[in-house]
């Protein structure tokens, strides 16, 4: 089965202890689309996966799949298929058995299901694991035949709710590029869950951020990354630093911005007028030393942290404000001994958002 469009009409979902965990939302997955959502912890993205399963029907709104509404599906008649957080294989079963598991209970022959689970394990590139036991594999191969697994009963539609959270770092980054490429030889849609931004941006077609049951904003990697609607998303989808003021003036598509740290000039992509409450942020890789920028001012290094091909630089303002700097590491970076000194950034480099609740950094959550 090719995949297919889902599309969500005005859907609210209220769990019945009163609690609204997705607000009225209208979005639509295109047939074959590689399509995050990305969010924090508790912002209700396992929970539209439930309603497009079929595991909670929504308080208001449809959900259509390619053109069929899916109210009162239940999720086994669904053409769609979910990986879990904690995904759990049959460890008696052999790898094979696990994959062709699903067809077992469609009545498909076992001389069938052995030459469909041998067909998919070749497509996850496991063709030669199929009679171990899921104990005798790695912890990303025990992924792949669980994404196997659930494309076996030929779902349009695959949902996977943060299938690679349980995996180390290197797996991770490696089973991204895997899951990709079996998304491209399939076609299936994928909607894929997770809170890490990297795992978004390297993946994806689109990606909506999602934040206390929103959406907030849909757009590829380079529109939410470079071009962000609200403060949250500039706060979550990658590090930016952020400066709170009032715009002062407004001229074509630029705007002024007084904050404590001094007058900054932005893009001013969300039309706010003069007196609009207003954060500018700007990346750490968009700030650089020296005085040759449209906006500036002066900072002392408090912490330099090197990360391999890049340096990690905190600055501290004159004014007090933190500044993160992210440079390429070739041997230039100052001490963290050394006086204030100019440091700035390009005007087109700045996006002026009107105010709006920003997501915690990692040293936020660290901190607790
Ligand atoms: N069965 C339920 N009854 C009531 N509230 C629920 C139920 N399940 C989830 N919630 C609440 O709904 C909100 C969204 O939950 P959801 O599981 O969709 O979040 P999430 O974005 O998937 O978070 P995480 O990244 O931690 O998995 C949370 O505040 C959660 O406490
Ligand atoms: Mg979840």
């Amino acid at each position: 089965m090719r995949g297919q469009a889902i599309t969500l009409d005005g859907v609210e979902v209220t769990y019945p202890n009163g609690f609204t965990a997705v607000h009225q939302t209208d979005l639509k997955v295109e047939a074959g689309e590689f399509f995050s959502i990305l969010g924090p912890s508790g912002c209700g993205k396992t929970t539209i996966l439930r309603a497009v399963s079929g595991f909670v029907e929504p308080s208001r709104g449809r959900i259509l799949i390619g053109d069929e509404d899916q109210a009162h599906k239940g999720p086994n008649i669904r053409p769609t298929a979910l990986i879990f957080q904690n995904l759990a294989l049959f460890p008696l079963m052999s790898v094979w058995e696990n994959v062709a598991f699903g067809l077992e209970a469609r009545g498909v022959s076992k001389r069938k299901r052995k030459a469909r689970a041998e067909e998919l394990l070749d497509l996850v590139a496991l063709g030669d694991q199929a009679d171990k036991k899921p104990t005798e594999l790695s912890g990303g191969q025990r992924q792949r035949v669980a994404i196997a697994r659930a494309l076996a009963v030929d779902p349009a539609v695959l949902l996977l709710d943060e299938p690679l959270s349980a995996l180390d770092l290197k797996l991770r980054q490696h089973m991204r590029a895997e899951l990709r490429s079996i998304q491209r030889k399939t076609g299936v849609t994928f909607i894929y869950i997770t809170h890490d931004q990297g795992e978004a941006l390297t993946m994806s077609d689109r990606i909506a951020v999602m934040n206390e049951g929103r959406i907030e904003q849909v757009g590829t990697g380079d529109e939410v990354y470079s071009a962000p609607k609200t403060a949250f998303a500039a706060s979550f989808v990658g590090e930016a630093n952020a400066f709170a003021g009032r715009v002062t003036a407004v001229e074509n598509d630029m705007a002024c911005i007084e904050t404590p740290e001094g007058k900054f000039l932005g893009r001013n992509s969300a039309s706010m007028k003069v007196g609009d409450a207003a954060v500018l942020f700007v990346r750490p890789e968009a700030v650089g030393f020296g005085t040759a920028f449209g906006n500036r001012l002066s900072a002392r290094l408090v912490r330099r942290d090197l990360e391999g091909s890049f340096v990690n630089l905190l600055m501290r303002s004159d004014a007090g404000a933190e500044v993160a700097v992210q440079m390429p590491n070739v041997g230039t970076t100052p001490g963290v001994e050394d006086d204030a000194r100019p440091i700035g950034f390009a005007c087109g480099s700045a996006i002026i958002l009107p105010e709006g609740p920003l997501a915690r950094t990692g040293r936020e959550v660290a901190a607790e």
